[in-house]
């Protein structure tokens, strides 16, 4: 048993949707965040820039005692991950080769979309992540930029036209070439299930990879006898790099509940 707790970082609100299936999934857990509000977004950024923020990020989890991190940012995840894994020895986990496992299993035609940031799509480790567990697969890719500001803006509900126009926009080509799975490669996605759903039908498959990167670290942590024990737990913990109060308007809709825990903001450029 460890009763640690586990480390949750995104350039934004995003990660909250991994917290989300953290609390399903691993419900008892101790959960510190880190949203990094004052310097969303990353997707639009270069691949160096990516990492410098993702190492600053890393470095001020690491100031709590923890027993893994999860990388619940789909960017940070494709670009700099690698990178990572050497800033420490507790276990790091990316989102992407857990998406990948899902889409696999999920795809009956081979036939499989991405939708994600520009760097995420540009830096192809999605592509080369399917394609090594199956090079059979058709891959059709596409960078959606202006999504993330529209959901940190909270249009991510059913009947946003402008965001549904949107999506329908980039998504189109892919269902015109008949994908069968849609990766939903950016962690603030899945809070447009609703709007994807409704464009892509009931006949292709969504993979929410926050949610499947934390049933991959519910096996790890068995398999490794570091689930937590019994005693009280601290609960969930948020740190932001901007206003508390913008967190806060709009996380329980990222958390599906309600914000457990303290938020508090901190100068990542000391980190
Ligand atoms: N949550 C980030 C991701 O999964 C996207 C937001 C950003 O561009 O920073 O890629």
């Amino acid at each position: 048993m460890d009763s640690r707790a586990i480390g949750v970082f995104d350039s934004g609100l995003g990660g909250l949707t991994a917290v989300s299936a953290l609390r399903e999934l691993l419900p008892g857990e101790d959960v510190v965040y880190f949203g990094d509000t004052g310097r969303v977004p990353y997707g639009t950024r270069s691949a160096e820039t990516i990492f410098r923020y993702a190492a600053q990020d890393v470095r001020f989890l690491l100031g709590h005692e923890l027993k893994c991190i999860v990388v619940a940012c789909g960017t940070v995840s494709s670009v700099a991950l690698p990178r990572l894994l050497e800033m420490t020895d507790i276990p790091i986990l990316g989102v992407i080769e857990p998406a990948v496992r899902a889409a696999v299993r999920a795809t009956k035609n081979g036939r499989i979309g991405v939708v994600g940031t520009s760097a995420t799509i540009r830096s192809g480790t999605y592509r080369e992540g399917l394609l090594a567990a199956n090079p059979g697969l058709e891959i059709i890719s596409k960078p959606c930029p202006l999504l993330v500001p529209l959901v940190e803006d909270g249009r991510f509900s059913e009947g946003c036209t402008v965001t549904e126009l949107l999506v329908e926009e980039y998504v189109s080509p892919l269902l015109k070439q008949n994908i069968d799975t849609l990766i939903l490669g950016c962690t603030h996605y899945p809070l447009l299930t609703g709007i994807f759903s409704k464009l892509c039908g009931p006949d292709v498959a969504l993979i929410n990879p926050g949610y499947e990167a934390v049933s991959a670290l519910r096996e790890l942590l068995s398999e490794n006898d570091a689930l937590r024990g019994g005693g009280p737990a601290c609960g969930e913990h948020y740190y932001v790099s901007d206003s508390e109060q913008q967190f806060l308007q709009y996380a329980e809709m990222f958390l599906r509940g309600p914000v457990h825990g303290q938020v508090q903001r901190i100068d990542i450029e000391n980190y």
